[in-house]
């Protein structure tokens, strides 16, 4: 990541035609940089990377390969939608791999929460690479650095140390040695949702809320589970669903459900029934590091608590997490 600091007397894009003139001059400044060599891109669906999909492929069209790598710990639909958009609706040349087995099986019995972080984000550079071997002709790798990336990667290199070992894609393996292509280096993530808005993706992708690198894998607590983490993944569409149909989506800058590796007793049908409890977590905050609890109505906390009790196999309550960021950080693990 090239460490540019972005110019003091740089607009700050805000209106679709600021975004179409960064666009038409980053597609200008794209095809100069790669001519007519291949580029590679890790499409994981969030925002960052989905604009610099979209914007490459308006600039090189067929030159850009995405991948997209499920490592098992995607949201509900989340790959199917990445192929749907990118595939289906903007004619990428798009690699789809399903690596959920490779994932699952290295997290099997691992509980330290930094060790799966590092088995996760080393397996994904692992998966990535093994395909970009594949691959032949190919100069350029894509990236989806967005300015306070670089302000990250800057307090970093000062020596101010991380709560935790964020992962996102970087540090390829030595034999596969790329140009940099980062259009969308120098906006902050405001920007970058109004070019995203620009180039016609979804608005549902390009505001949605952030989704860690390690995915579904820091909220199914302790060692993974096929069957746990298959009830996260249920409960937290629930979730998803109901902040959808209230309003509460467009309010709450991060919502999902944890689930952890604890079982109590219920009933269910006049029979003991043991399952997992289902955490809610709602928050609130600028810059993440720190948040406040956004407070969900007691009517639409009982409809998720009815739906996850009802329909997810394996959860016999619900708990909601009131706490704020400190103590808390936002994710539990
Ligand atoms: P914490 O839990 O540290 O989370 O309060 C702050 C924000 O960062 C997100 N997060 C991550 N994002 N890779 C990411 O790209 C990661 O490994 C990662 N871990 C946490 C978290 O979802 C919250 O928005």
């Amino acid at each position: 990541m090239a460490n540019e600091k972005r110019p003091e007397n740089m607009e700050r894009i805000t209106t679709p035609a600021l975004a179409e003139a960064f666009i038409e001059a980053e597609i200008a400044k794209v095809r100069a940089q790669v001519g007519n060599k291949k580029v590679l891109l890790a499409l994981s669906g969030g925002v960052d990377s989905s604009v610099v999909a979209a914007l490459l492929i308006k600039a090189i069209g067929k030159q850009l390969i995405c991948v997209h790598v499920n490592h098992g710990l995607m949201r509900k639909n989340e790959s199917e939608n990445v192929i749907e958009v990118f595939k289906n609706g903007l004619n990428a040349n798009l690699i789809y791999v399903d690596a959920t087995d490779r994932f699952l099986n290295l997290l099997a019995g691992v509980s330290d929460p930094e060790s799966k972080r590092k088995i996760i984000g080393k397996e994904f550079i692992e998966v990535f690479a093994d395909e970009a071997r594949k691959l032949e002709g190919v100069e350029f790798l894509a990236q989806g650095t967005i300015y306070p990336d670089i302000l990250e990667s800057i307090k970093a290199a000062e020596g101010k140390k991380a709560v935790k070992s964020h992962h996102n894609v970087g540090g390829l393996p030595e034999d596969l040695k790329f140009s940099l292509v980062e259009p969308i280096k120098l906006l902050f993530k405001d920007e970058v949702r109004v070019v995203g808005e620009a180039l016609g993706l979804p608005h549902a992708m390009v505001y949605r809320q952030p989704f860690p690198g390690p995915g579904l894998g820091v909220r199914c607590l302790g060692a993974i589970t096929r069957d746990r983490l298959a009830a996260l993944r249920e409960a937290d569409a629930i979730l998803r669903d109901e902040f959808d149909k209230c309003g509460l989506a467009e309010k709450v800058w991060q919502y999902f459900v944890v689930i952890p590796d604890i079982k109590s007793v219920g009933v269910k049908d006049d029979s003991r029934y043991e399952g997992w409890p289902a955490i809610l977590r709602a928050v609130n905050t600028k810059d993440a590091m720190t948040a406040t609890i956004e407070p969900i109505p007691y009517d639409v906390l009982a409809r998720i608590t009815a739906r996850i009790t009802g329909e997810v196999e394996g959860i016999n309550r619900v708990l909601y997490d009131i706490t704020p960021k400190p103590t808390g950080t936002i994710e539990w693990e």
